[in-house]
């Protein structure tokens, strides 16, 4: 793969880029939830995060497109062969984001620290670090509605 850095970059650059790495197809094939996979996961909540990024631009809050899509598309990547990596889901949870934050500097070695805070403060408060940024804010909030989203998904397909 060839190198690419965050700052000259286009958002679509970066998304092919990581899509495109290893690590993020190997993400593609690991069960997640109930009914998807850790890479449709990360894609999924790529797309209402910048959805709800295109939505406040409109309203004149203006958002950094190219973090939004790295740290979205790598949130999880920590996640990757997780039962190798962690002990139990109490560590999994808590350890996550900080190996994210390592995976996705492997791919752009200069990644901002905005970008870097976003992905290690996406589990808050189930971990203590809570965002900073209006993009930490949205990576939160579209993580916990597309998880949501597929466990009420599963929930209802069980009662049907
Ligand atoms: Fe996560
Ligand atoms: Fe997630």
């Amino acid at each position: 793969m060839k190198d690419i850095s965050m700052k000259t970059a286009t958002e679509k650059e970066l998304g092919q880029y990581i899509v495109s790495s290893p690590l993020f197809r190997r993400s593609l094939k690991q069960e997640h939830h109930f009914d998807t996979t850790l890479g449709r996961h990360s894609i999924e909540v790529t797309k209402a995060a910048m959805r709800l990024c295109s939505k406040l631009d409109q309203l004149g809050i203006q958002t950094d497109h190219n973090c939004m899509m790295v740290a979205s598309l790598c949130h999880d990547l920590g996640m990757v062969d997780r039962n190798d990596r962690y002990q139990n889901n109490m560590e999994c949870c808590q350890k996550h984001p900080g190996n994210s934050v390592k995976e996705a500097l492997k791919l752009l070695p200069d990644l901002d620290q905005k970008t870097q805070d976003a992905i290690l403060s996406h589990m808050w408060p189930l971990s203590r670090h809570m965002p900073s940024s209006k993009e930490g804010w949205i990576l939160l909030a579209a993580d916990k509605y597309v998880s949501s989203a597929g466990t009420i998904r599963h929930l209802l397909e069980k009662i049907k």
